[in-house]
């Protein structure tokens, strides 16, 4: 398959719906409408869509990424009447989030409709996980195809979220029909996906765009799933309730280990101390960590975050930063935990799974 790459200005149209009937834009969403993949910015990370009622679509998309086949999409929409065709009922909470997040970086787990949704988005399971992307080439995108679309990132599986055009390109051109080039994603990071107990309580499967804090300020109860509480280094545990979640991901080639503990100094000094180590092994060696810090290390390939005070800039860079470790051919790479506030706490998951959940703890 060739790729085709379609430039969106995405200064020259604000409004979505004008930006539908853009050339590009209707070119693509026929692209999905017959059948074919077409890659596009979401304000989290770059997407894979295709039609989620058309399994042969669907079925392109696992293709593409090699996706395990048990690990269900996510279904996006543009307007909130798509939702009925999707879905079998919503609830008052589930209204709520939708009113307060929608669109933006929150995905709902909702009771399906058989018959709308191809089984191989759902893998079978009796819910779909829906949401409304904050991007105007995204909702222009879905308007223009006309329908829903299932939509994972874009990445090859098990490699980091893409949140540029050209993420997408490394991975899967000549797998996909298209990639709308929209510029950078925003968050960085994934959406939270959440779902909603028929008391009203709400759970985080995944950590994401949302954070805890802003759920908790519109649901009554918010939890995060007890798996992925799982303590460090433990390599067992419960089966978290997002498929997905129990896959390393977003890992780069080298192998990664994160160093936390409550005293800077000291995590630095062992950061320090190991990357010598790896050095004089003869590892080519990878440091990730923040502009505060990152002066105090010496590694072949050092990428900083940003400030530690600053987590939304953290979740901007991280994937890139991912990547640019094996575009250097980082072999042994040390990342410094994070603060858990805000999005630092999806930030701070990704991490740990990009590690395999390979920890150092220093006292
Ligand atoms: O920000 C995002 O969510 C991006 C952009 C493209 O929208 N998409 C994304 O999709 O991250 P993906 O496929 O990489 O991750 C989907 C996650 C997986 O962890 C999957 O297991 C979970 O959502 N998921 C999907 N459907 C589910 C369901 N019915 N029940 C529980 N978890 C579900
Ligand atoms: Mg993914």
């Amino acid at each position: 398959t060739t790729t085709k790459v379609w430039h969106v200005p995405t200064s020259l149209f604000q409004e979505s719906l004008k930006m539908a009937a853009e050339p590009e834009l209707q070119e693509a969403g026929l692209v999905l409408a017959q059948g074919g993949t077409v890659a596009f910015p979401t304000e989290t990370v770059y997407g894979l869509g295709a039609d989620a009622g058309n399994t042969e679509a669907v079925e392109r998309i696992f293709a593409a990424k090699g996706r395990p086949a048990d690990n269900p999409l996510i279904v996006h929409i543009s307007e909130l009447a798509q939702l009925e065709g999707l879905v079998q009922h919503v609830n008052e909470t589930e209204r709520a989030l939708m009113d307060s997040f929608w669109p933006g970086p929150l995905s709902l787990v909702l009771p399906v409709k058989r018959d709308a949704v191809s089984p191989r988005v759902t893998a079978g399971l009796d819910t779909v996980a829906v949401r409304m992307p904050d991007h105007s080439v995204a909702l222009a995108l879905i308007s223009a195809a006309g329908r829903p679309l299932a939509a994972p990132s874009a990445n090859r599986s098990g490699r980091p979220s893409p949140t540029l055009a050209s993420h997408v390109l490394a991975d899967l051109a000549g797998y996909i029909d298209g990639v709308l080039d929209g510029g950078p994603a925003g968050v960085g990071v994934e959406s939270t996906v959440v779902q909603v107990g028929e008391d009203g309580a709400v759970t985080v499967l995944r950590p994401g765009g949302v954070t805890a804090e802003q759920l908790a300020a519109v649901a009554a109860s918010v939890r995060l799933d007890p798996a992925l509480q799982r303590a460090a280094g433990e390599a067992e545990g419960p089966a978290p309730r997002s498929p997905g979640m129990k896959y390393t991901h977003y890992a780069p080639k080298g192998a990664m280990c994160v160093v936390q503990g409550p005293r800077a100094d000291a995590v630095s000094a062992r950061i320090a101390a190991e990357l010598e180590a790896a050095a004089r092994r003869g590892e080519v060696t990878g440091v990730l960590s923040f502009d505060e810090h990152i002066g105090h290390y010496r590694a072949d390939v050092a990428v900083s975050l940003g400030s530690l005070a600053a987590p939304e800039e953290a979740a901007r860079r991280l994937y890139a930063g991912l990547r640019h470790f094996d575009d250097e051919g980082a072999t042994f790479i040390l990342a410094e935990a994070c603060p858990d506030r805000g999005v630092g706490a999806a930030v701070m998951n990704r991490l740990l799974k990009a590690a395999g959940h390979h920890i150092i703890n220093v006292d």
